[in-house]
């Protein structure tokens, strides 16, 4: 394991260990990010207190990725629940919320023919004191849970589901999606997705095998969508 005080990006440390050939399961810790990368090109920002982590994983070509992510929101939401007494949840793609806010972000870059699998937990993270945009949708575990957390818990218990679900993945084993499918948030709810490509409205339908997000448009045709930032319209119930 490879651990960094400052650093910009430790998906960049995780990038450069590939570039240089380390094998499969490389762990890259920080305490604080500089140039945290969050999807679709957004500032992940990353003071002291919170869980910066990047994996280095080099799976067979044509593997599935959709699945991975999948994969590693399952691992990252039960690290979480192992070491505090809260329920998550799984917001499409892959943000774990602990109600309606996000606590952990996952990026996952190709690298080569590596994969970096990027995990961001506020584990400590004072997000209150975050600009308003950030505080108003996230959380830490620490406010959560009423109390500080060990980073080091969570990181263990991150390390230890990441290896049981990288493992089914890597099977092509269907426990993954179903354990996903349990978490979904946002299964039968108002939602809308904006992102790469024109915004979609419409009732989430849950995920595809390959882990896109079903929504069902008014017009009650099925659209697939493959990347975005989901928000809930209503509650599970209404819909
Ligand atoms: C997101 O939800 O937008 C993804 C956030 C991913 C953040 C993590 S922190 C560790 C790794 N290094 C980065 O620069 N990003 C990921």
């Amino acid at each position: 394991m490879v651990r960094l005080g400052e650093v910009g990006s430790t998906n960049d440390v995780a990038r450069a260990l590939a570039d240089a050939g380390v094998p499969e399961g490389a762990v890259v810790v920080a305490d604080v990010q500089t140039q945290g990368r969050g999807r679709l090109g957004r500032v992940w920002l990353s003071p002291q207190g919170g869980l910066w982590c990047s994996m280095l994983l080099r799976p067979p070509a044509r593997s599935a990725w959709g699945r991975l992510s999948l994969a590693v929101g399952v691992a990252a939401s039960e690290a979480i629940e192992a070491t505090v007494p809260l329920r998550t949840g799984i917001r499409w793609p892959n943000d774990v919320v602990l109600g309606e806010r996000k606590a952990c972000g996952i990026l996952i870059e190709g690298a080569g023919g590596a994969v970096v699998v990027g995990i961001g937990i506020n584990v400590n993270v004072p997000v209150e004191k975050m600009p308003q945009e950030v505080a108003a949708r996230a959380t830490s575990l620490h406010l959560a849970a009423g109390h500080p957390v060990d980073r080091e818990t969570v990181l263990r218990a991150l390390l230890d589901r990441f290896a049981r679900w990288h493992g089914l993945w890597t099977a092509g084993d269907d426990a993954v999606l179903e354990a996903w499918r349990r978490r979904d948030v946002t299964r039968r709810t108002r939602v809308v997705v904006d992102g790469p490509g024109p915004r979609v409205e419409g009732i989430a339908e849950g995920v595809d095998d390959d882990g896109a997000l079903r929504v069902r448009l008014d017009s009650g045709v099925i659209q697939r969508v493959v990347a975005g930032d989901l928000t809930r319209l209503s509650v599970p119930g209404d819909c």
